[in-house]
């Protein structure tokens, strides 16, 4: 591995199963010698946490809520995701930028590029190396959670539109990319994070 460490994001739909797979691919690769780091979006560290309780709790405008995922987004990279990077860890982060174009740049309609450029200063110009998305139907996916949360219990149309903005992402950089379907089982969806992820990592 490279001196610098290695930023992998998950993104996808609800229900995708990315917390899972976090899980199961961090025990991979420390079993492999790999120093990881797992984080999630929004969340992080105690204010980010902090944050991720009103945002998913209250109702409130759609610019509010994209600037409180940002806040959570500039705390978690510069006190957990870049000092990983930089001492040379791979991290692992459950959502990241690309949720905030999927869900308040497209779902919510304040704009992909507008959202991109907030993100770019949030995040102070990091960019993931590579990029899971778990692509799901928003169909299979809402029918997997239990306990829905305000952007969960949001309409079918709401998450048709967030998966769309994924996909385009997706396009747009294909390099950073990999779509994968989440709808088959999670061994095999393991399997093949497994084997793209030891590729970047090898490469
Ligand atoms: P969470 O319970 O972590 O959902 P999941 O397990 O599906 O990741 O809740 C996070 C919610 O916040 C999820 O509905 C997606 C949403 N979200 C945004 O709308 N914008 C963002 O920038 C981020 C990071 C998350």
């Amino acid at each position: 591995m490279t001196k610098r460490g290695c930023f992998i994001t998950f993104e996808g739909g609800e229900g995708a199963g990315k917390s899972t797979q976090i899980r199961l691919l961090k025990a991979e690769l420390e079993a492999r010698g790999y120093a990881v780091c797992a984080t999630r979006e929004p969340g992080g560290d105690a204010l980010a946490e902090g944050i991720r309780s009103l945002l998913l709790s209250q109702k409130m405008p759609s610019r509010a809520e994209l600037l409180l995922f940002l806040a959570a987004r500039a705390q978690n990279v510069e006190t957990v995701v870049r000092p990983h990077i930089e001492a040379g860890h791979i991290v692992l982060c459950d959502r990241f930028t690309d949720s905030s174009i999927a869900y308040q740049g497209v779902a919510r309609g304040l704009g992909r590029d507008s959202v991109a450029t907030l993100n770019d200063f949030a995040t102070n110009h990091l960019v993931p190396d590579l990029t899971l998305l778990l692509d799901i139907s928003p169909e299979v996916g809402l029918s997997r959670q239990q306990d829905k949360n305000r952007m969960e219990a949001e309409g079918l149309d709401f998450h048709q539109k967030v998966r769309q903005g994924f996909l385009e992402e997706a396009d747009r950089d294909p390099k950073r990319f990999r779509v994968i379907s989440a709808e088959e089982n999670i061994e095999s969806l393991h399997a093949k994070i497994v084997q793209i992820v030891l590729d970047v990592l090898q490469s």
